[in-house]
């Protein structure tokens, strides 16, 4: 139980230190876009790129230590919450960090043509999804945690 616990408290954090890490990227390239200042936005890109050395390790723990935590249960919240992962994981491999590399490279060069909007745009739609997926996880998470101990699966 011990070990559960402590897998728990890593979990959460990671979960935590991911999801402030993709608020932090959508917050500060929507800030630095609406600044028109593109010294901004060049430093906001290469931050993004730093940023992925914390949000991929922060992405695999969560994801390895919900499945540990999950086990062979079956409930409904555990099974959206194992369905919505892949679809984050993806989403980040497939769309969010070539957008961050294609735009970093783009913003570098100085070449802020429609080409780089479009790219802006879709990277923003593509973090706002994994946002509120993780929201979703963070809240079905709460659901089961007071749900185990309620019904005194697990201590508190
Ligand atoms: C972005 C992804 C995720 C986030 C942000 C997240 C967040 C959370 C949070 C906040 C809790 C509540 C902990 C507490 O109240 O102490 C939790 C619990 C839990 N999560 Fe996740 N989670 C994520 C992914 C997953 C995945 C993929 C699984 C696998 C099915 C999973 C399985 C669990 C389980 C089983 C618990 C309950 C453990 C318990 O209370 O005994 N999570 N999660």
């Amino acid at each position: 139980m011990q070990t559960y616990l402590a897998l728990l408290r890593v979990h959460v954090s990671a979960g935590v230190i991911g999801s402030l890490t993709i608020l932090a990227f959508w917050i500060s390239t929507v800030m630095s876009e609406l600044s028109g200042n593109h010294v901004a936005v060049v430093a906001v890109k290469n931050g993004i790129l730093w940023g992925m050395l914390v949000l991929i390790p922060a992405m695999v723990t969560v994801a390895g230590t919900g499945f540990r935590l999950a086990g062979k249960a079956k409930s409904a919240l555990v099974c959206s919450k194992k369905r919505r992962m892949p679809i984050i994981g993806l989403n980040a491999i497939l769309v969010l960090a070539p957008c961050a590399f294609f735009l970093a490279n783009r913003a570098s060069a100085g070449q802020f043509d429609t080409m780089f909007y479009v790219v802006q745009a879709i990277e923003l739609i593509a973090g706002g999804t994994n946002l509120t997926l993780m929201g979703l996880n963070f809240r079905d998470g709460l659901t089961l945690s007071r749900w185990l101990k309620g019904s005194g699966l697990r201590p508190a």
